[in-house]
């Protein structure tokens, strides 16, 4: 006998879904595979009801009986409990579902651009209608780190978050540095595999992971933070000679975005290529893997690791979700009510302390070092290690600083510039340790 068949078992509860691409069939074929487990575990059913697709002519992996091309109909179908939205983008993403939170209804959903622009303000509106807007899907894939953050966290005080939160950037270091394939031919291979947006400069220019550190930031800190409030740069400017070199050194370098809260309460969110040493366990996490490394007061150092993208681990994430939603409509719990969390305070980016790799094509003669130096500590940098390679007209000169403010960083960048004896500034990538300076 199923758990909806037993006397005084609760209704089933039915889901609509906006769309049913990549992460909506994964959904649907987790709802059916495991609906027995779901139903014993919640004490009612979890059943698909309609779906909302572009095109309904499409040939689907996962079967589904109610297809429509109007999604406004599935949000206004009075059999539907919850929406779930798994087209992505802003629009019409952001209107069905302001509708569905207007009429009381939970959304779960796991577009990422949408949580990270506008989040706050459809969270204010869940609350204000006495319901939840659930988003664990929206970063990492599968892995879970929303739930931990604001649920498994509250009690503690997170001081930084340090994530891999893009697996094809993540793909294509991997590939680049341990079969020394070139950029082109990874990035390929990662389109090739599924792991690349649409657009694959959202991944490598660092906007997805952005996006993702938004999010974080915001639930770490109880803080309004939206992806165009996070520092960006992306891999592209990565070489061979810069994976080279920080091999040699004991690194691996690595696409991080990386979100902590200063004394002051100010916030600071960056996305950037950093040196990450061997021994880190990010340093590990290899291919298209995703992980957030979390350091709180009370519980020290979590690593969240796991599949950042794909059909099945996305929907883990979303079923997961729609399972505790249903717990709360089931017990008929109320979501608190509330005003939800104040704009952030960020902190200028030109203000974090921060240690760097420089590499410097310079001429091999009398006096060089010196006025590379002298310029360092000018400007208050102080250098930790420097290595010369190279001779006569190929002397590169590769110097790691000691943890510095990034403005005295730039400004003396900007000096080795102008001097003569420096051909060029060829590489600067950011060093992520605990050196305190
Ligand atoms: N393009 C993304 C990535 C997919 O590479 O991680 C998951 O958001």
């Amino acid at each position: 006998m199923s758990v909806s068949d037993q006397p005084n078992s609760p209704r089933p509860l039915t889901v609509g879904l906006l769309g049913c691409g990549i992460v909506g069939s994964g959904v649907v074929q987790l709802l059916r595979d495991n609906a027995e487990d779901i139903a014993a575990r919640l004490g009612a059913s979890i059943t698909v009801g309609p779906v909302a697709v572009r095109t309904s002519s499409r040939d689907r992996p996962v079967a589904v009986d109610r297809l429509t091309t109007d999604a406004q109909e599935v949000v206004d179908d009075p059999d539907v409990d919850i929406v779930c939205e798994v087209m992505g983008g802003i629009e019409p993403a952001r209107s069905l579902i302001a509708s569905a939170l207007e009429q009381g209804k939970p959304v779960v959903t796991a577009n990422k651009e949408l949580i990270s622009t506008l989040g706050g303000q459809l969270t204010e509106l869940a609350v204000a209608n006495g319901t939840r807007l659930d988003y664990e899907a929206a970063v990492a894939g599968g892995i879970p780190i929303i739930r931990p953050l604001r649920v498994s966290l509250a009690g503690d005080r997170v001081r930084r978050v340090l994530g891999i939160l893009n697996g094809t950037t993540n793909y294509i270091l991997t590939k680049m540095t341990e079969e020394g394939m070139d950029f082109g031919t990874a990035l390929g291979e990662a389109q090739r595999l599924g792991y690349a947006e649409r657009d694959p400069t959202a991944d490598v220019e660092g906007f997805d992971a952005a996006q993702k550190a938004a999010i974080i930031a915001s639930l770490a800190f109880d803080q309004r933070v939206v992806a165009g409030d996070v520092y960006r740069e992306g891999i592209t400017a990565i070489t061979d000679t810069d994976i080279d070199l920080a091999r040699r050194m004991g690194y691996v370098i690595k696409l991080l975005a990386i979100v902590e809260q200063r004394d002051d309460g100010a916030v600071g969110a960056r996305v950037h290529p950093a040196m990450v040493p061997v021994h880190h366990p990010l340093a590990s996490v290899r291919e298209s893997f995703n992980a957030a490394f979390v350091e709180a007061d009370g519980v020290g150092e979590l690593m969240f690791y796991g599949p950042g993208a794909g059909s099945l681990p996305t929907a883990s994430a979303v079923v997961g979700d729609l399972v505790a939603v249903s717990r709360t409509l089931l017990s008929e719990a109320t979501p608190p009510r509330g005003s939800g969390p104040p704009q952030a305070v960020m902190a200028p980016f030109d203000d974090a302390v921060v240690q760097f790799s420089i590499r410097l094509a310079v001429a091999d003669q009398p006096g060089v070092l010196a006025a590379v130096a002298g310029l360092f500590g000018e400007h208050e940098v102080s250098i930790k290690s420097v290595l010369q390679e190279g001779s006569a007209d190929h002397a590169q000169l590769l110097l790691i600083t000691h943890a510095a403010r990034e403005r005295n960083v730039q400004a003396t960048l900007g000096a080795l510039r102008e001097l003569e004896v420096v051909r060029g500034v060829d590489s600067v990538i950011r060093v992520e340790s605990s050196d305190s300076g």
